[in-house]
């Protein structure tokens, strides 16, 4: 975002799927060797999510690999100085105890603790793209569940018509919150079919494990047909409101930022172009879909909207 430009990251770097499991077994095992020998385990160790069903939403481009997505950040929270800084810093945050509030325009107003929202519904991977807008883009093997399911919890009212979602704001750990170009705490929005729509989701980790911090531990937003801002992590309250909510980046740049921000590559934004974008790990750029490929499922939210005007 308003963050310098990222070095390439050489194709060298790819893990392959197979790799990276036989990687991750030999972590579990040097970490338990560590652990019995006294030392602190590697610090990207995280519980397994078992029991993972898949979802015909999922894309059949392979992913990208864990280096790539746990090394590679937006967290502006944690600092404005390039794409390797949460992975250095938001290991600080700590994401337990934790309780997201969803309260608002619902009948049934509730704070609930991250132990009962993996219960929510069962777990699914949901291999998706994301598309940053600064023009990259990854495949990320997410773990997670319909936001229309953590909805259902709490039995709507019907003037709810958009959804405000609200991250986590720790002062001792983001040192990016003391910088007062955006106004905090990291705030995004979401009309409330946008919401229901079955292929958003709620986050709640990756390769399935936990999500690193850096991704939004332990729970984040995914909207894939989005741009990635729209995403926010590590959430703390979800709002149902009657009128579009202010978000963080519309608030600081209107005319960089859209509400809506869909995937579109006939809207060039006025620093980055976004008929094109580079797949993290690749060396040549490829085309950038419509709603990121996700058109036949989400267009008709839009039908009749001029998507130039509502960007
Ligand atoms: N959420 C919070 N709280 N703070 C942020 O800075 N960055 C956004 C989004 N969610 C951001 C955030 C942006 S710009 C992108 S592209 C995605 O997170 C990146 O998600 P990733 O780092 O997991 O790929």
């Amino acid at each position: 975002m308003l963050i310098k430009r990222p070095e390439d990251i050489p194709p060298s770097e790819i893990t392959p799927r197979a790799l990276f499991e036989r990687r991750r077994a030999f972590i579990k095992a040097a970490g338990a060797l560590a652990l019995a020998a006294g030392m602190p385990g590697p610090a990207w160790s995280r519980e397994a999510l078992p029991g993972l069903q898949k979802s015909p939403y999922s894309t059949l481009e392979p992913p990208n690999s864990l280096r790539d997505i746990s090394t590679y950040n937006n967290f502006v929270e944690f600092g404005f100085g390039g794409k390797s800084q949460p992975a250095e810093r938001a290991g600080a945050m700590k994401t337990r105890p934790w309780t997201v509030s969803v309260e608002g325009l619902v009948q049934k107003p509730r704070t609930l603790a991250i132990e009962d929202i993996l219960k929510v519904a069962p777990l699914e991977e949901r291999i998706y793209r994301l598309r940053c807008v600064e023009g990259w883009s990854m495949v990320i093997p997410w773990v997670g569940f319909p936001l229309a399911a953590l909805l259902k919890q709490v039995e709507l009212l019907g003037s709810a018509k958009f959804v405000e979602f609200v991250t986590r704001m720790d002062p001792v750990a983001m040192p990016g919150l003391r910088q007062p170009f955006l106004d905090w705490p990291y705030t995004e929005g979401l009309r409330l079919d946008e919401a229901l729509h079955p292929l958003t989701i709620m986050a709640v980790g990756l390769y399935g494990e936990e999500l690193p911090n850096q991704n939004g531990a332990p729970l984040r937003l995914v909207v894939p047909w989005k741009y990635g801002f729209k995403s926010g992590k590590s959430i703390v309250r979800i709002r149902l409101v009657d009128q579009a909510p202010r978000t963080t980046w519309n608030l600081a740049q209107p005319e960089e930022y859209g509400f809506y921000a869909n995937v579109n590559p006939d809207v060039s934004h006025p620093r980055w172009s976004q008929d094109k974008e580079r797949r993290i790990g690749e060396l040549f750029k490829r085309r950038t879909l419509p709603f990121n490929g996700y058109a036949e499922q989400v267009a008709s939210l839009y039908a009749g909207m001029d998507l130039r005007k509502f960007h």
